[in-house]
């Protein structure tokens, strides 16, 4: 066996601008995962990556030794009643305001023959986290034994669950020492950290969400398209057919943003209450089409005619929704949450309407801002670990292009306090622009930017 290079002389290599082969790759995570690396060199690591990326062959390798590092979810071959009965698919976005395409994306997949063990993350920065949304619903549990998760999705179609230890262990370790050398931004370390977590599901195929605009994780449209032309391509020569659709986040995907509001949202959608047709369907729009891709990609639909017109008719006849409620009841929550949502979901002490202060036209939204601001009313984490608030939030949010005056507010704030809705009304008065201008003259970004689809080479 060839000696091991020592991990300083790897990382002086990466330092120096030199092309790391898969094996060097391998054992710096190898090292990352058992701890022979220090903080220091890890962090090290990091900053040459940063500072000089990686080739594509490189970030594949990364993805892949990130991926292997832990548990890889295997999904056939395990025996009777347990294989599943159809392909594996998932879905991922880089984060916004107002998504909560998962939870209505995994069960309505399901309800057309796709099978979704959903890996989901908590809120990051100034984006809600689909667990934190779930936990809303009393007694969902999202760290269910393996057992339970693979019968769940054996049976409901679909399980959005937390990560385990087990999986993808080298991601939790880079990425903490990320956070705190200033190493987050870097192409390759965020697409080896969101792919090797993915991946680690055992998928059959993928579909990715990448955000721009005003409340997307990357700042400019430039490198938003970078991100999602990597993640689509490196997704797929590390085997997983990945399709990566550019979405608009210059507003709120929803017209509501907290935990609480957002399961409400996402009950009304899956029971066909079309809550959010006047603020334009953008969800319902985002969510077909990124569900037409994981239809075509499962081979669960031939074309896309037929992809849409199986998702139309599984959602109208309620049974997107009944797979909803079997998830639910599955990770225990409540059986009739979808009859009797009231019951359940909490709500906030202080409900009231934020008014601009004049008449006219939402022409901008800072998005990233609206974010902050149901953070700030204790809808995100300011502190990791911190308890937050399921029941507040913001809803009724206006759409880019919609009027507002002395009778429709920007948004209704739902707040714990009197105290947090004032400062949250500020917030939305400055993070949402009104303008005298008519509503044809404002410019409403496209939702579905670009579609970019990579098969295994
Ligand atoms: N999300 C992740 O999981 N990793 C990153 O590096 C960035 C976003």
């Amino acid at each position: 066996m060839p000696a091991r290079a020592l991990p300083q002389e790897l990382i002086r290599a990466k330092r120096d601008g030199e092309v790391l082969s898969p094996e060097a790759i391998g054992e710096l995570v190898g090292g990352i995962v058992d701890g022979s690396l220090s903080d220091a060199q890890v962090g090290a690591l990091a900053m040459a990556i940063y500072l000089n990326g990686m080739s594509a062959s490189e970030t594949v390798a990364l993805t892949e030794a990130v991926r292997d590092s832990g548990e890889v979810l295997a999904w056939r071959g395990l025996g009777p009643g347990l294989d599943l009965p159809g392909p594996v698919l998932d879905k991922h976005s880089t984060g916004g305001v107002g998504d909560l395409v998962s939870l209505v994306l995994g069960p309505w997949v399901a309800a057309c023959g796709g099978c979704v063990p959903m890996v989901s993350g908590r809120g990051l920065g100034h984006t809600g986290g689909t667990l934190d949304k779930l936990e809303a619903i009393p007694g969902y549990g999202i760290a269910p034994s393996r057992e339970r998760f693979r019968k769940l999705v054996c049976e409901a179609g679909v399980a959005i669950v937390g990560q385990t230890a087990e999986l993808a262990p080298a991601d939790r370790r880079l990425y903490a020492i990320r956070d705190v050398t200033a190493t987050v931004e870097s192409l390759p370390l965020i697409v080896s950290s969101i792919l090797g977590k993915k991946l680690a599901c055992g998928l059959d195929a993928l579909v990715m969400d990448v955000k721009t605009g005003s409340g997307a994780f990357m700042p400019t449209l430039e490198r938003s398209r970078e991100l999602a032309e990597t993640i689509a391509e490196v997704a797929s020569r590390a085997g997983t057919p990945t399709t990566a659709l550019l979405t608009d986040m210059s507003q709120p995907l929803a017209p509501c943003a907290g935990n609480a509001v957002e399961v409400r949202e996402a009950i009304a959608l899956l029971t066909c209450q079309k809550t959010d047709e006047r603020t334009g369907g953008r969800l319902l729009e985002v969510t077909r089409e990124l569900a037409v891709e994981l239809l075509l990609a499962g081979k669960l639909a031939h074309d896309r005619k037929a992809a849409l017109a199986l998702l139309d008719e599984r959602l109208a006849t309620g049974a997107a929704a009944e797979r909803f409620a079997r998830m639910v009841a599955g990770l225990g929550g409540p059986a009739d949450l979808l009859e009797r949502p009231e019951r359940y979901l909490p709500r906030a002490a202080v409900l009231r309407p934020v008014f601009a202060r004049r008449s006219g036209c939402v022409t901008r939204m800072d998005t990233r801002a609206l974010g902050l601001a149901v953070v700030a009313l204790g809808g995100g984490r300011r502190a990791p670990n911190e308890a937050i608030d399921p029941a507040v939030g913001l809803t009724g949010i206006a759409a880019l292009g919609e009027a507002v005056d002395g009778e429709r507010p920007l948004a209704w704030v739902h707040a714990a306090s009197e105290v947090d809705a004032e400062l949250a009304a500020s917030q939305l008065r400055a993070a949402i622009e009104v303008n005298d201008v008519a509503a044809a003259d404002v410019p409403r970004p496209t939702l579905i930017q670009d579609v970019i689809r990579r098969e295994v080479p």
